[in-house]
């Protein structure tokens, strides 16, 4: 099926706006992206329409009420969950994360040990750590090779043992790239009896999530990462969840996931969710048909937004191949991140590079004066720039296509980096 990149585009009103006739360039992706029509739209309507707190006897707090139970089915279905009630919001992953690594940490005692990763995010690191101060945890560290950009999982073998309580790991690298293999990371762990609290952040947005297959305990991700509005969502294993003991104030609900959701959340937030959900399945629905088969496990939304994830993940591909090549062609640039054509499936479209005598604040300030929107830094993943030696040569530049960004976008991108690079205007 051919991919229809117009009409993907269409839906987005932000994809079309211009400053003095200069069309914008979205590649600061990775860091939030735009919305859909559709998905501002139903965050209005929530806000016109059922704006209200939830449990009261009047139209409009029974419609607040139904949404919200709605958006936990949209995000069981997107992330086949077995239940609804094992999906938690809150503000954003960040938030969400340092809230249950409390409830998570009264299961722990003093020496009990707990493995974090080199290669995440900041936001699956130092909520660990603090709980580790906090208790008298031992943190163990899982490294990834420099050179392939991958862990070596017989690295995870070493460190596991019968005193790990808990394996943190990302999805997908914000700074690499890399996919990591989850699903063997999750059964090291559970062969142990640990737990593994997965960031989902930025594998979300680019290919398809099944926590059960992946068999994790806990899986972590952001809505404005995959087309919606600011709101964080967790996925817990409902066994574990009603285990904890939340942290709460005594009227709220004492049952999940009500009991982690502290105070009132955003439900215009929640609306704007399920819509980036339903805007999924409509992918799935009318231009995924070759991956319905495949994704005939699921039922009704759940296997069009898969099939919609396997299908988009193809064209991404597509992008991320294009723009690894060109990127390598440019004089003294370093792709930081797997570059191999034949490993594409292994990584997401985010691709970081550095350039030879410049900062990466300078290419990403040269590129904003051609409308061309990236990031540049070590954007939050602390430990990887430290690792990858970064850190302190003001990290990378960040480039991270998605599914409405074009290969003409990305020859814009590499024509302006020609003209920016020192040595490609010497030559
Ligand atoms: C991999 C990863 N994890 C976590 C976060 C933090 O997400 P949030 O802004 O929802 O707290 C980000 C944000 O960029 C991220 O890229």
């Amino acid at each position: 099926m051919t991919y229809d990149i117009d009409t993907i585009r269409a839906q987005f009103p932000a994809l079309a706006i211009t400053d003095n006739n200069v069309p914008r360039i979205y590649f600061d992706n990775p860091a939030g992206t735009q919305v859909p029509r559709r998905v501002a739209d139903a965050m209005t309507a929530c806000l016109f329409e059922a704006n209200a707190n939830l449990g009261g006897y009047f139209t409009t707090s029974e419609r607040a009420t139904q949404l919200v139970d709605d958006a936990h089915t949209a995000m069981a279905d997107f992330l086949n969950a077995p239940s609804p009630d094992e999906i938690v919001f809150g503000q954003n992953m960040t938030t969400i994360t340092l809230h249950l690594s409390r409830s998570i940490g009264r299961k722990f005692k003093r020496g009990d040990e707990i493995i974090l990763s080199r290669m995440d995010h900041d936001a699956n690191v130092t909520p660990w750590t603090l709980l580790a101060r906090d208790l008298g945890l031992i943190v163990r560290w899982l490294p990834f090779d420099t050179s392939t950009f991958e862990f070596d999982l017989a690295k995870l073998d070493e460190i596991l043992n019968e005193k790990t309580r808990l394996v943190c790991i990302g999805g997908a690298s914000n700074m690499t790239g890399t996919l990591n293999d989850i699903r063997t990371v999750s059964k090291k762990a559970r062969a142990v009896g640990a737990w593994t609290y997965i960031d989902a952040v930025q594998s979300v947005p680019h290919v398809p999530t099944d926590v059960q297959e992946l068999g994790c305990d806990f899986l972590v991700c952001s809505a404005y990462k995959f087309f919606g509005p600011h709101q964080g969502i967790l996925w817990g294993r409902r066994e574990i969840l009603e285990s904890l003991e939340p942290y709460k104030v005594r009227p709220a609900s004492d049952d999940i996931p009500g009991c982690f959701e502290t105070g009132t959340q955003s439900h215009e937030g929640l609306a704007g969710t399920m819509e980036a959900v339903d805007y999924f399945a409509w992918i799935g629905k009318t231009m995924a048909g070759d991956y319905h088969a495949r994704n005939a496990r699921y039922k009704g939304r759940s296997q069009y937004v898969h099939a919609a994830f396997d299908f988009l993940f193809e064209y991404e591909k597509g992008l991320a191949k294009h723009l690894i090549d060109g990127l390598q062609q440019l004089p003294g640039v370093r792709v930081q991140g797997v570059t191999d054509p034949a490993a594409l499936h292994r990584r997401v479209p985010t691709v970081s590079f550095v350039v030879e005598q410049l900062a990466p604040s300078d290419v990403a300030k040269a590129l904003a004066k051609k409308n061309i929107f990236v990031w540049s830094g070590h954007n939050y993943a602390v430990e990887a720039a430290k690792a990858l030696g970064i850190y302190d040569k003001g990290g990378a530049i960040r480039v991270g296509p998605v599914h409405y960004n074009t290969v003409q976008e990305i020859d814009r991108l590499l024509v302006s980096l020609a003209e920016i690079l020192p040595r490609a205007n010497v030559a």
